[in-house]
């Protein structure tokens, strides 16, 4: 691996872990709730997370370039929640834009299964051999579209090993049961990602614990923090247990101990 690689993966990962932050929901599904003004909502979160996860479009307008995090630039769309189908997707940013962007990765879907396969897998694979010229990582995301109960073991293992031979340094997928097949089976690190917003923080700390425990190095994480009513209480937590190892009660602990103190200094102004 070459140093502009290695610079650029490093600055991924704390200690090999990691907690990206995504913003790129609007590329497919408009200004989703709680994002609709995304420098707003990252302002406070940006402090806990290691990169963040944007398309060109909200970068440009909404992400202060000085001291930024690593960005992760959002590099494949196309399609619409309202459209024929999610999977139709191309590749949206040249590799000009991606370097004078400085993204420190890029992320394009995969939609393994489906009528756009073969597309988007070559979106994958092109996407890389123009990337790993100038040494910049790829992570492959493995969509399901609106076909949500794909998310289980069999499929996102051939899901994931597939991005991982095409060449993706980092793959994004979604927890499931038995994660630990995911992951078993491809050679890359594993992230997950949180997909619609759980009921309660314990079953999204749940997850994320037991994904962690059977081999991701962390998380894509997007809803289940911004749309949460304490979403800094929530990063906090997650980041207990990507990084500290906490458990899912030391990281809950913490969710009432950050939410608490927020309270007092609400009041306190
Ligand atoms: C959308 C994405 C998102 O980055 C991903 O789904 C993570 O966000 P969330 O946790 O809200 O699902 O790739 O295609």
């Amino acid at each position: 691996m070459d140093w502009g690689m290695k610079n650029r993966m490093s600055q991924l990962f704390r200690n090999g872990r990691c907690l990206f932050l995504p913003i790129d929901h609007g590329y497919f599904q408009g200004p989703t709730s709680c994002l609709e003004r995304p420098g707003e909502t990252i302002a406070p979160l940006l402090p806990w997370c290691e990169a963040l996860f944007v398309t060109r479009g909200v970068l440009r307008n909404c992400v202060v370039p000085a001291g930024s995090k690593p960005i992760i630039l959002r590099v494949s769309g196309g399609a619409s929640v309202i459209g024929q189908d999610l999977a139709n997707e191309a590749l949206t940013t040249s590799i000009e834009e991606i370097v004078r962007l400085n993204a420190a990765a890029v992320g394009v879907s995969i939609f393994v299964g489906s009528d756009y396969e073969h597309e988007s897998l070559m979106n994958l694979a092109d996407l890389v051999n123009d990337c790993e010229d100038f040494g910049i990582p790829v992570m492959a995301v493995t969509a399901v579209g609106k076909e949500l109960e794909q998310r289980e073991a069999r499929y996102l293992a051939l899901s994931s090993r597939i991005a991982a031979e095409l060449g993706a340094r980092v793959v994004k997928t979604y927890w499931c049961k038995n994660f630990d097949k995911v992951v078993e089976g491809c050679p890359v690190p594993v992230v997950m990602a949180g997909g619609p917003k759980c009921e309660t923080e314990m079953e999204v700390l749940a997850f994320v614990h037991d994904g962690m425990k059977r081999g991701a190095v962390g998380v894509n994480l997007g809803r289940n923090i911004w749309q949460s009513p304490n979403p800094v209480p929530m990063i906090r937590a997650l980041g207990a247990i990507i990084h500290e190892k906490a458990s899912v009660k030391q990281a809950l602990d913490l969710f009432q101990a950050v939410k608490a103190d927020a309270g007092k200094a609400r009041k306190k102004k």
